[in-house]
């Protein structure tokens, strides 16, 4: 049962997260040029740093509730090596000039053309967010959570912990020792690693497209039994009919051109039992937080996302027709979670 120390403690290194994180991307911004920005755009308001800090602090404290109330344990998230998080700070610095060339240079300096991506569908041989090898290296993978946590000042951590709280309600109908949960394009294997603190029986697998990313999810999850981890495409899984009862996507959808999500989802629904759940964790789209709208229509810019503008746009309900009924629906500041019960017979 959490007490009042515990609450301090949590917020306290939450604060001090936020501190370094949101730092960083203060101090990011200030080395980077602005991009220029369609003249039609200019007038426009965004939140400001202290609109963002607020809404920041409403996550941190709605994460909070969920840890009091038992739904997921608080996480470990501060207790790295301050070492090790001085060097993932000084890498995400020396890249930020090759960022930065990328974000002003031309399309060519955005695709990836080498022989390493040669074998890969053509919508991901791209550097997304401009970043260095795009999903296809080593150091990519190893700056991933860093860099993502730096765009979102600290909160990218408890806003993918929001898809516990379906997952609870999932595992609950099964049982999670009985349970087996698919995350698709589970990148570094960050949520897989708070489903399996949360639920050390329950079975997990993993499929991304990105080796180098499943390595470090490998070795994130190295712990734990029952975890599979499984070079693959959404569009194309390597898994029979039913064989999952529930399925997780975290910051994939935003990522894959329309015709591509479409597919996913298909495939999605096949892997997925009858009755079963499939959680949506992905960016707010258009008109969910007013606010909000003029950032989601600057973010594929400033970050290079070919296929956001897309996404933000998507009806969601009607893209999972007709093998999805629409379940829950919940916001997390730059984040939206979603869940769906996979149509047709319960059961047995
Ligand atoms: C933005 S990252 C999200 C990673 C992770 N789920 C997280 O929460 O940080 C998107 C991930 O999707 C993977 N991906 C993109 N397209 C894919 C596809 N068609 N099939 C499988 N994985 C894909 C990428 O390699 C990358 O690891």
């Amino acid at each position: 049962m959490a007490n009042g120390f515990d609450k301090f403690a949590f917020e306290t290194a939450q604060m001090a997260r936020i501190g370094w994180f949101f730092g960083q991307k203060l101090v990011a911004a200030r080395l980077s040029r602005p991009l220029p920005a369609p003249a039609r755009w200019r007038a426009r308001k965004l939140p400001d740093r202290r609109r963002l800090l607020s809404d920041l602090w409403r996550l941190i404290d709605a994460d909070w509730r969920n840890i009091a109330a038992g739904v997921y344990a608080a996480p470990e998230d501060w207790r790295g090596n301050p070492l090790a998080e001085l060097r993932r700070a000084a890498d995400f610095f020396a890249d930020l000039r090759a960022v930065e060339a990328r974000r002003h240079g031309a399309l060519a300096d955005r695709l990836l053309n080498g022989p390493e991506a040669a074998h890969y569908p053509a919508y991901y041989r791209r550097k997304f967010h401009f970043q260095s090898d795009g999903y296809l290296s080593e150091a990519s993978a190893q700056r991933y959570d860093h860099q993502v946590e730096v765009l979102f000042g600290g909160g990218a951590a408890a806003m993918r912990r929001q898809g516990l709280v379906p997952l609870r309600a999932a595992l609950h109908r099964v049982g999670a020792s009985r349970a087996r949960l698919l995350d698709v394009g589970c990148g570094t294997g960050e949520f897989l690693r708070e489903a399996k603190r949360n639920y050390p029986r329950l079975a997990v697998t993993g499929i991304d497209l990105s080796t180098p990313y499943l390595a470090v999810a490998r070795r994130r999850l190295s712990a734990w039994s029952r975890v599979q981890l499984i070079t693959a495409a959404a569009e194309a899984m390597p898994f029979p009919d039913a064989a999952f009862d529930v399925a997780s996507c975290v910051y994939l959808f935003h990522e894959l051109p329309a015709r591509v999500r479409r597919a996913v989802v298909a495939e999605i629904a096949r892997v997925l039992r009858p009755g079963g759940t499939l959680i949506l964790v992905d960016s707010l789209q258009k008109g969910d937080e007013p606010d909000y709208d003029s950032l989601l229509d600057y973010f594929p810019l400033a970050f290079h996302e070919p296929y956001y503008a897309g996404y933000v746009r998507e009806d969601l309900d009607r893209l999972m027709q007709p093998g999805f009924s629409p379940e829950a629906r919940s916001l997390a500041y730059f984040s939206k979670v979603v869940t769906y019960r996979r149509g047709g017979p319960p059961p047995t």
